[in-house]
């Protein structure tokens, strides 16, 4: 299921201070399964040695067109025709200049020239100063490369080596990871709206105390991570939790139910999937006290009176939209709930699919999963139940995103109801 696994790379190092990011890239692309194949260029050298790269790539670095480890001494034509991507990372100004006019005057810009265009794509990662990125001639370059068919990743904006602040930076290696692995996954969900919920809700007894649950929002976060990587539009709604955003995803950071019920309520408008994975308190103190509740010295114990939280998937799958998506009309809403449950999920996760009226609700065994990166799930549809076996949330994310896919292709297709 890892979009990396088994992809060849050819990572193209050109002159900038950014060569150090590109080690780190090195490392967590082998890491993910791709082999790689580094080629420097001579500036590229005077930042980092090819020792390192051929160390972390654990292949020989290519340097020189004129390099006779190829048997037929053509390096350019061979390490192109082998790849399924070529990476550039840093990509320099100078050798964005060089793509632009197809000059070839080193082994990486022949081999970039070289390429079969058509089958083997290029990709580059920008790193310059802020002054170089705005000048009037790489805006020009950039648009060409673009036009031209290159993939131009975005720069990062913040302090530069030189001292100055601004874009330009290269893009930190995990984001460059999540930008590739989206380039290889099939863009699924291309032109879809998805919102998410995500972790716990915390409610509040008083100012420094609450009620929560043991809810990571791993399993959420991997979604909204997933839908994007398939090409999807994400907002993230995330309850308390220590996650970092996963890249291209709008994240709306809420504390009670009630909270995550406004900013879903908020966005849900022109959404196509909506999918509720946080683990919403039932349940929140009747009246939480402004102030925080202090011992009285009188050895009684405060009592706590609960009311009901509203129940947020419910709110949204009984909306019209959500409705149509139910009867899998194009223009729908389509909902998919989770059901934690401690035993008998399947009976437990298809009636709760009743009782919350969505099309699609996903099952799991809350104390398998609370906190842990690995989890097994149960998908139930009109259709009846799948099992996805065992793996890390990343991986069943990446599975429930095809699946959901898969259904809204058969909805406006055939049409499917509950
Ligand atoms: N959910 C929600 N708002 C709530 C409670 C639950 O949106 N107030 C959503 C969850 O995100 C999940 C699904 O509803 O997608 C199932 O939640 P769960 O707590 O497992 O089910 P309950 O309806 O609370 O039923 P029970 O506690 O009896 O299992």
């Amino acid at each position: 299921m890892n979009p990396l696994s088994g992809k060849h790379i050819v990572l193209g190092l050109t002159g900038g201070i950014a060569c150090y990011k590109a080690a780190e890239l090195c490392r967590a692309l082998v890491k993910e399964g791709a082999s790689v194949q580094v080629v420097m260029t001579e500036a590229a050298e005077h930042f980092i040695t090819p020792v390192t790269m051929q160390a972390l790539s654990n292949r020989p670095v290519y340097g020189s067109q004129w390099d006779a480890r190829e048997p037929n001494n053509m390096a350019h034509i061979n390490l192109g025709r082998e790849a399924d991507v070529v990476l550039i990372a840093p990509a320099s100004a100078d050798f964005m200049a060089k793509l632009l006019h197809g000059r070839a005057d080193d082994l990486l810009s022949l081999m970039c020239l070289a390429r079969p265009a058509a089958t083997v794509p290029l990709i580059v990662a920008p790193a310059m100063n802020r002054e170089m990125w705005a000048n009037p001639a790489t805006r020009r370059n950039v648009a060409q490369l673009r036009a031209d068919g290159i993939r131009v990743l975005d720069v990062g904006q913040g302090e530069q080596a030189c001292g100055e602040s601004g874009d330009g930076r290269m893009l930190e290696a995990d984001e460059i990871l999540a930008d590739l692995v989206a380039f290889f996954t099939p863009q699924a969900l291309a032109g879809r709206r998805v919102l998410v919920t995500a972790g716990p809700t915390y409610e509040a007894i008083d100012p420094v105390r609450g009620i929560t649950n043991l809810s990571s929002g791993k399993m959420g976060f991997a979604i909204a991570r997933a839908a994007r990587e398939a090409g999807a539009d994400v907002t993230l709604v995330a309850g308390p939790v220590g996650l970092s955003t996963p890249r291209g995803v709008r994240r709306i950071d809420v504390r009670s139910a009630r909270e995550m019920l406004g900013a879903v309520q908020a966005q849900v408008d022109g959404v196509d999937v909506f999918v509720a994975t946080a683990a919403v308190a039932d349940w929140r103190p009747a009246n939480a006290a402004d102030q925080k509740i202090k011992k009285d010295g009188s050895g009684e114990t405060p009592v706590l009176r609960f009311i009901e939280n509203p129940d947020i998937l419910a709110t949204v799958a009984r909306s019209p939209r959500a409705q149509a998506g139910l009867r899998g009309e194009a223009g729908g809403l389509y909902c998919v709930g989770f059901a934690a449950e401690s035993h008998d999920l399947l009976a437990h996760a298809s009636a709760k699919r009743a009782r919350k009226g969505v099309p699609l609700l996903v099952g799991n065994i809350g104390p398998a999963t609370f906190g842990k990166d690995d989890n097994a799930l149960l998908l139930v549809d009109e259709l009846g139940a799948t099992e996805v076996p065992r793996a890390d949330k990343l991986a069943l994310a990446r599975q429930l995103v095809a699946e959901i896919a898969r259904r809204l292709t058969r909805g406006s297709t055939s049409g499917h109801g509950a």
